[in-house]
């Protein structure tokens, strides 16, 4: 995205103002920001829904695998650059309103079947998508029936079987308890790790973020605060809750600490409370 801009239809303040951001293979960029920052807006940019589905005026650049958003159909826009590999998969923040299917199988195999990918190859791609999410032996259950988490991780697992180039995940955990929530940052850790994926996770606070990602970028009133390594953003915790993104326990604690003379001063910032305990220790 370049110096993008959009505001919504008869919406006068936009939505994104001046956006830059760029996301290559394999990246994976932490996004936060209060409510009605911009978050989902960027998003829905990132799959051309933005302006393609909303309407709305729309300036700068977004390219997506190198195709101009703004001049490409939105079917033609999201064609796969690489046979049978989807170029973006979104999941959004409340499960249920994404499930397709009768059974976790139907809903894994929608996305992959609309890409063209042959039955064997899905059925495969199912199998390992839901060992990956851990949620071998639900093939056959009904979506509804699973918990939040489940219901998460079945939503993650039908992007992984489309295997996009990118894999945005707008706010996963905010429906969840702190265990649903601790699983779907431990699976983001293993698709990180993978490398077979850039990942966007739109998060509220920072708390598992900031540890889990690359980058982090922090969105104000749809202007871009923040696009650094999470280790120099948490150095500016009065700037990140003047914001209104809760920075880590640990991050805070380690600035006062240093402040007050406890810990020497140190480039980076504390992500967890593991490192900040090691640091006080020594
Ligand atoms: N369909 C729409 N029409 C008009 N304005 C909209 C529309 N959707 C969002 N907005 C406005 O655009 C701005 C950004 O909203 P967006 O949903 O992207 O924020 P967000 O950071 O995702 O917030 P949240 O944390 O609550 O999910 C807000 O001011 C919001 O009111
Ligand atoms: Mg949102």
């Amino acid at each position: 995205m370049r110096d993008v801009e959009f505001r919504y239809p008869g919406t006068s303040a936009p939505a994104l103002d001046g956006v830059s951001l760029t996301i290559s293979d394999g990246e994976v960029v932490g996004l936060a920001g209060p409510t009605g920052a911009g978050k989902t807006t960027l998003c829905m940019a990132l799959t051309g829904l933005v302006p393609h589905s909303t309407g709305g005026t729309l300036s700068g650049s977004v390219k997506l695998g190198g195709r101009e958003s703004r001049d490409t159909p939105l079917g033609e826009l999201l064609s796969p650059l690489d046979a049978d590999r989807a170029l973006v998969a979104v999941t959004f923040q409340d499960p249920e309103s994404q499930i397709v299917g009768m059974t976790v199988e139907e809903d894994l195999a929608f996305g992959a079947e609309n890409l063209g990918v042959p039955r064997e190859e899905i059925n495969r791609r199912i199998d390992e998508a839901l060992a990956f999410v851990r949620l071998d032996g639900f093939r056959e259950s009904f979506p509804y029936s699973l918990s939040g988490g489940q219901k998460q991780r079945v939503a993650i697992a039908a992007a992984i079987v489309m295997r996009p180039r990118l894999l945005i995940l707008d706010e996963p955990t905010s429906e969840l308890d702190p265990q649903g929530r601790a699983e779907i940052f431990e699976l983001i850790g293993r698709l990180a790790a993978s490398g077979e994926y850039a990942v966007l996770v739109v998060e509220h606070a920072l708390d598992d973020l900031a540890a889990a990602v690359d980058r982090l970028v922090i969105l104000e009133s749809g202007k871009v605060r923040f696009d650094a390594p999470p280790a120099e953003v948490l150095r500016d915790v009065d700037r990140l809750v003047e914001i209104g993104v809760r920075p880590p326990d640990a991050s805070v604690i380690g600035i006062a600490a240093e402040r007050a003379g406890l810990l020497p001063p140190s480039p980076i910032a504390f992500l967890d409370d593991a490192a900040l305990l090691a640091a006080l220790a020594r």
